[in-house]
């Protein structure tokens, strides 16, 4: 008989939703499931109740999966109870950043990097909505003929910064339009709007998504970098990006340049993505065919479109990807991950739990 396993989601905003949503449709193998947040209640989500726990250290005895989709942080969930999680021999996914680029915690993407579960310590991080979906498109070129080069810009949907986004958006617009009577040429600007984001989104777009680091890069762009390098196993590639966040519900798009190292056809590139597992080929210009963000919502593959050569650079390539940003994004990755830790057996692995400290990146 197939084991099943006792599971814990952690929170239930934008990803932690879609992850129950994700492990029913999935049939993931459940023997328990707890659902934990900052205070306890009832949610439903597709009409299935669930009761939502506060969030305890002991909550997590016997525990076999935990799935984190809380916020990220000092205070945040992860690197509160990540660790009492793994001390009462559980194997963490987490959703947030806190983890991705300790040495000692594989960053794994399933179509891309399946091997490094294996040497997971207890826990195994998942990487930024917006890396997960360029790794996966440009993962099986890179296999073909490898890259030296990418730039991309990011046109990322509100819910991708949480459910508080979505609702700054959706308070823009409605503030927007119930100016009576409603008057096109007055100005757009939103006053009286809790923001959880640095702009207006409403009618706007921002390139400002993470705070500002290094070089004026954005957090959110340095991820780009930095979790691509470590995903792919290969620190040469150039990569360099802009992310913008754009009025839309749910659904990240990125316009991706690359170059590379072998030349290759634009026919054999779509080939080669028609056939590679987690990828949608969505192009044909002739009859307006593109992947687009309100069409991709709830699905799980990774679209591409408006694949084509650079006309003045030989090894150049440009593709437009896109993804649900909850799902491939966040909630499905994470799920797959854990599928994965079942697959290979490590459920169980070799550790010092007890000693486990929060890692400092
Ligand atoms: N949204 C995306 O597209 C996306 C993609 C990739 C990764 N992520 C990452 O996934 C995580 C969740 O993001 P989200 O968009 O779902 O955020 P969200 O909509 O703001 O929801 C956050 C959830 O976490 C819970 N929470 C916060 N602090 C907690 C704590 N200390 N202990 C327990 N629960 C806590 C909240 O509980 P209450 O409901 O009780 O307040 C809430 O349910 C973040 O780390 C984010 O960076 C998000």
């Amino acid at each position: 008989m197939m084991k099943k396993y006792n599971v814990v989601v952690v929170g239930v905003g934008a990803v932690g939703v879609e992850m129950l949503r994700v492990l029913r449709q999935r049939k993931f193998p459940l023997n328990q499931l707890k659902v934990l947040a900052r205070s306890s209640r009832d949610i439903f989500v597709d009409g299935e109740k669930y009761t939502v726990k506060e969030i305890k250290p002991e909550e997590f005895e016997n525990c076999e999966i935990a799935l984190f989709a809380g916020t990220e942080g000092e205070k945040g969930a992860a690197v509160t109870y990540a660790p009492e999680a793994v001390k009462r021999g559980a194997v963490v996914i987490d959703n947030g950043a806190d983890f991705r680029m300790n040495p000692g915690v594989p960053l794994v993407v399933p179509e891309v990097n399946p091997e490094d579960v294996k040497w997971h310590r207890g826990i195994i991080a998942n990487p930024n909505c917006s890396t997960i979906q360029m790794v996966v498109a440009l993962w099986p070129i890179y296999k073909r003929v490898g890259i030296e080069r990418i730039i991309v810009t990011t046109f990322q949907a509100a819910s991708g910064a949480g459910k508080g986004a979505v609702q700054q958006l959706m308070e823009e617009i409605r503030a927007i339009f119930s100016q009576k009577p409603f008057d096109a040429a007055a100005s757009l600007e939103v006053k009286g709007v809790d923001r959880v984001l640095p702009q207006q989104l409403a009618f706007n777009l921002f390139p400002h998504i993470g705070t500002f680091g290094e070089c004026d890069y954005t957090m959110e762009e340095w991820k780009l970098v930095k979790e691509t390098h470590k995903i792919m196993h290969d620190d040469k590639i150039k990569i360099s990006a802009t992310t913008v966040r754009v009025p839309v519900r749910t659904g990240h798009a990125e316009a991706i340049y690359i170059e590379t190292k072998e030349l290759i056809s634009v026919e054999e590139v779509r080939k080669i993505l028609e056939n590679s597992p987690g990828i949608k080929v969505m192009d044909n210009p002739k009859d307006n065919l593109y992947p687009l963000p309100k069409d991709v919502e709830g699905k799980d593959e990774v679209f591409v479109g408006r694949i084509r050569n650079d006309p003045f650079v030989k090894n150049g390539l440009w593709l437009w990807v896109v993804a649900d940003n909850l799902r491939k994004g966040a909630a499905l990755n994470a799920v797959q991950i854990a599928e994965l830790v079942i697959k290979n057996s490590n459920i169980k692995y070799q550790n010092d739990n007890a000693k486990y400290k929060n890692p400092k990146c």
